[in-house]
């Protein structure tokens, strides 16, 4: 069975923990924050995308959240979806990904796949990941990945935009991620 770490238990990462638990995977969330973990593991969800309900059910099916890193060394999958607020200069502050990508720096075991959902520069990916992992796949560059993502979100953006045009719901004021992690 596939064995999915996911570090950062907010908006992005909690439904991403959901739904690997839902597809069978075993899974554990790695938060820094341990009223977050504690209020999880108690079956309590501080994200309204997941009911208390579906932590239940996850809590059943075996997911965990913790503030040790150690599970990081059986993971087979990885997925960091922890902030990028934007700083003083309005440009996404990196320093909790070069964090998460330290602590799995030092437990990552060979063939381990390293998703970076967090929001990014183009190439930063790069310079973070190339002295942890030996080889990149699927996407032809870092570059090529980066702008996968890119794309993705504005589809996602777009979506969003047509269906609050069809609810006649006011767009918000900022609504990039970044903007909308660093309002939050
Ligand atoms: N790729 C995508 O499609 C997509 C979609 C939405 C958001 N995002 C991005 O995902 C990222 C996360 O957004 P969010 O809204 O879930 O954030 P959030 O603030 O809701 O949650 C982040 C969690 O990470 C934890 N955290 C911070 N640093 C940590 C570390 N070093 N180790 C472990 N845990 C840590 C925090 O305690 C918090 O619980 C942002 O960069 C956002 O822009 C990406």
């Amino acid at each position: 069975m596939n064995s999915v770490a996911v570090i950062g238990l907010g908006y992005t990462g909690l439904p991403l923990a959901r739904e690997a638990c839902r597809a069978g995977m075993r899974v554990t969330g790695i938060d820094e924050n341990p009223s977050v973990t504690a209020s999880l593991n108690s079956g309590h969800s501080h994200v309204p995308d997941v009911t208390d309900a579906d932590l239940t059910a996850m809590l059943d099916a075996g997911f965990r959240a913790s503030v040790d890193e150690s599970p990081l060394a059986e993971a087979s999958v990885a997925v960091i979806c922890v902030p990028t607020p934007l700083d003083g200069a309005g440009r996404p502050d990196l320093s909790h990904v070069r964090r998460a990508a330290s602590g799995l720096g030092d437990r990552l075991k060979p063939g381990t796949l390293v998703v970076l959902e967090s929001t990014s520069f183009p190439a930063s990916a790069a310079d973070f990941f190339r002295h942890l992992c030996d080889r990149v796949v699927e996407a032809g560059s870092a570059r090529g990945a980066e702008l996968a993502k890119l794309l993705e979100n504005t589809y996602r953006n777009v979506n969003i935009a047509a269906e609050r045009r069809r609810r006649h719901v006011p767009r918000p004021r900022s609504w990039t991620p970044g903007r909308r992690a660093a309002n939050r």
